[in-house]
């Protein structure tokens, strides 16, 4: 583990405090519940964000159920819909394995009472306040390098402040300076170590116990992990007692597991196939962060791939290879963008040893160098299938009418973030430039803009609005436009550069002359006449390019 650089060092690494900034100030992203303070875990999307969810949930809908990809044999896969409810009967997630199986393993400061997440907390350290001074007083620069100690050092160190607190306020060597150096100087312990472990036995009050990372937030001592589960409970009915327990649904996918035998009963679906789902779920993350990128309520978009058991490891393959394509045709640079399979201790407890998951990761400036989930794509055997029929006592195995062989398919599914996505698209969007009067622009695919183009009559009299207001009457008609009199027409394109507006469409006196606009391009600045009647086709046909086939 290395210290982060910070961000002045490398110029290539965008801002993600500037991005959360436009993402508030634009009226994208907004925390929940802001004017009481705001909730941890909660978002809204405001105007903007709203129609960028929006988009790309239409687009994964379109791409997955209306045009589904064409599959490996030249002809198009079959994929059907579905919109289940968030709350279902209980017991779907005790089969499913949730009640007993979706936890996170969680440990508590001694200290200062904060929870972490096991798993995030050396990545926490990395970036910990008291960390950078520890190792500045060690001579080290990442904590996990080895140090020289020296019992000096270490009491003049316990003894810092920053903003006239203790640093490491939590720590047993600050809290109790003299008798833990003592200690250390008598106990067995080599003469050099990593930062890391010595922070470990500095942090920890009672030697005796198995020593654990201290904590993140104040160096003190942390619990053992303990797992906590992380599903939302509520009660349906007016007893709130364990008999009315319910979850609210921490995936998508069980919607889809539980209608499987329905879909298959009433429409004309056939092995190999598909059923998709756009929808909220909800997981009581212990340490939401990094924006939206995990959160308490969130949107995914799911697809269970049904197939025969042994055709599964070519449709693993293949999803794989889609599922990245399709990310690359929103216009995310495949640079940012790359396939991971996981390791076998990563594995969901879904996923069988040998069955394999792979995620599209994307580089988001919080993971650079690094790359941070995006989407799942999870060979799910049939884990799923198998527990609803030996639980629910329902017979869910296909049977192939031609062969007359009966199976329980196995399922692929490509399991994807909407919220997380869009997080992705404003973060790849997101394009400093000193030299526009924004200084920065927001260089959505037309496809995925908020707003397709602007329409702008150059000054508001002469005829000017009036032309301008009929092609906005016209284009609005299939497309989100936006007409705008207001303000000197520089600070207008800036906004829609903010807003990420691809194409500007300014009527001035020319226009009523000729019949043509100028059309400004967000990305190179480029202005370019044409005619009035043309600007429709031009601007679907910059939607609609780049959509797979
Ligand atoms: N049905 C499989 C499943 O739910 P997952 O990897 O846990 O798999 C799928 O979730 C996707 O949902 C992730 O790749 C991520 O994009 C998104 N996701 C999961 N937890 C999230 C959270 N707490 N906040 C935002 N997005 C989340």
């Amino acid at each position: 583990m290395t210290m982060n650089a910070p961000e002045s060092e490398n110029a290539s690494v965008k801002s993600m405090e500037q991005i959360v900034s436009l993402a508030k100030r634009r009226g994208f992203v907004f925390p929940a519940s802001e004017i009481y303070g705001g909730i941890n875990g909660f978002w809204d999307f405001g105007p903007l964000g709203v129609q960028l969810k929006n988009n790309l949930r239409d687009a994964w809908w379109h791409d997955m159920v209306v045009a589904p990809p064409i599959g490996p044999d030249g002809t198009p896969l079959s994929i059907v819909g579905l919109d289940s409810a968030i709350i279902q009967n209980p017991k779907v997630w005790v089969s499913s394995g949730h009640v007993g199986g979706f936890n996170d393993p969680m440990q508590t400061c001694r200290q200062c009472k904060k929870l972490f997440r096991a798993d995030h907390i050396l990545d926490m350290l990395s970036k910990a306040d008291w960390v950078a001074s520890f190792c500045e007083t060690l001579g080290i620069d990442s904590i996990d390098a080895t140090a020289t100690l020296s019992g000096e050092d270490l009491s003049r160190w316990a003894k810092n402040r920053k903003g006239g607190k203790k640093l490491a306020s939590g720590m047993a060597l600050v809290r109790k300076t003299e008798e833990t150096v003592s200690w250390l100087t008598a106990a067995d312990t080599p003469d050099t170590m990593t930062g890391l472990d010595l922070a470990r036995l500095l942090s920890t009050e009672n030697r005796g116990e198995e020593i654990q990372n201290p904590c993140p937030n104040c160096a003190g001592d942390l619990t053992p992990p303990r797992d906590f589960n992380l599903m939302f409970e509520s009660f349906a009915g007016a007893v709130k007692d364990d008999a009315n327990k319910v979850y609210l649904r921490p995936e998508t996918a069980q919607g889809i597991f539980l209608n499987y035998k329905n879909v298959v009963d009433t429409s004309r679906v056939k092995m190999p196939f598909g059923i998709a789902q756009v929808g909220k779920a909800f997981r009581n993350e212990v340490t939401p962060r990094n924006f939206i990128f995990r959160s308490r309520e969130f949107e995914q978009m799911e697809m269970e791939w049904f197939c025969p058991p042994a055709e599964a490891p070519q449709w693993f393959d293949f999803w794989k290879e889609t599922r990245r394509n399709w990310w690359i045709s929103l216009g995310v640079d495949p640079e940012n963008l790359i396939l991971r399979d996981h390791d076998l201790d990563e594995l969901s407890h879904y996923a069988k040893e040998g069955s394999g998951t792979a995620d599209v990761e994307y580089r988001y400036p919080f993971t650079h160098p690094h790359y941070g989930e995006l989407e799942g794509i999870a060979h799910r055997t049939d884990f799923d299938l198998k527990a609803h029929q030996a639980s629910a006592n329902v017979n869910l195995s296909y049977l192939n009418h031609e062969t007359r062989d009966r199976y329980i398919p196995h399922v692929i599914e490509p399991a994807s973030g909407l919220t997380r996505g869009v997080l992705a698209l404003l973060c790849e969007a997101f394009t400093p430039d000193e030299s526009r009067p924004s200084k920065v622009f927001m260089k959505f695919s037309p496809r995925m803009a908020p707003i397709k183009a602007a329409i702008f009559p150059l000054v508001n009299k002469e005829g000017m609005p009036e032309v301008a207001q009929k092609l906005y009457m016209k284009l609005r008609q299939k497309h989100a436009v936006q007409f705008d009199v207001k303000q000197n027409i520089g600070k207008r394109y800036a906004r829609m550069d903010e807003a990420g507006t691809p194409y500007c469409f300014t009527i001035d006196g020319e226009t009523l002359q000729d019949q043509t606009v100028t059309v400004r391009d967000r990305d190179t600045l480029s202005q370019d006449r044409i005619n009035i009647d043309q600007v429709e086709s031009f601007l679907a046909e910059k939607i609609t390019a780049n959509t797979p086939d």
